[in-house]
């Protein structure tokens, strides 16, 4: 049974360098080829949004045993959990989102950045639960004040 699964974190470190970032999605990217994990990372301000996909155990497992007790990031919050008929992110054993990507005014909006990255099947069919909070969460935090 395949799920997704979204949650949002805070970063401890004030500002997380790009080394941290890049540290994580190595580790992240190897354990996640393993387990058949897709997804998608998102880092703003200090904020982490992620969505994962894959079997239902492992994506828990993932979750359970990696994600949460990481100390890179506190206040964990599963925002949603959901059983999906497909992958968006199947090339993906975790795309990454960034600053930069968001400041960005090129893509308009997030959804512009997600379409690039959506394969071409998820492309064809409506956002998933999932999708969708991860949209308006990332609107959430544009709009929040600079912290
Ligand atoms: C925001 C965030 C996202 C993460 N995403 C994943 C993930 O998708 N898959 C995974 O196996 N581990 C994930 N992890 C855990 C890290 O990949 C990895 O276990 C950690 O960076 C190793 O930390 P250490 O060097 O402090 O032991 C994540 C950690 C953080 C903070």
């Amino acid at each position: 049974m395949l799920v997704e699964l979204l949650y949002c974190s805070v970063s401890v470190a004030p500002q997380i360098t790009d080394a941290d970032l890049e540290h994580i999605l190595a580790c992240a990217r190897r354990r996640n080829l393993e387990a058949g994990i897709t997804g998608m990372l998102l880092y703003y301000r200090g904020e982490f949004v992620q969505i994962l996909e894959g079997r239902k155990k492992s994506v828990e497992n993932v979750y359970e045993k990696f994600i949460g007790p990481d100390l890179k990031h506190t206040a964990l919050n599963k925002v949603h959990q959901n059983t999906i008929s497909h992958r968006s992110f199947s090339e993906w054993s975790m795309g990454f989102i960034g600053e930069p990507e968001v400041e960005s005014r090129m893509p308009l909006s997030v959804i512009g950045i997600l379409m690039n990255l959506l394969t071409d099947e998820a492309k064809t069919k409506p956002l998933s639960m999932g999708l969708n909070a991860f949209v308006s969460i990332y609107n959430q935090l544009r709009k929040s004040p600079y912290r």
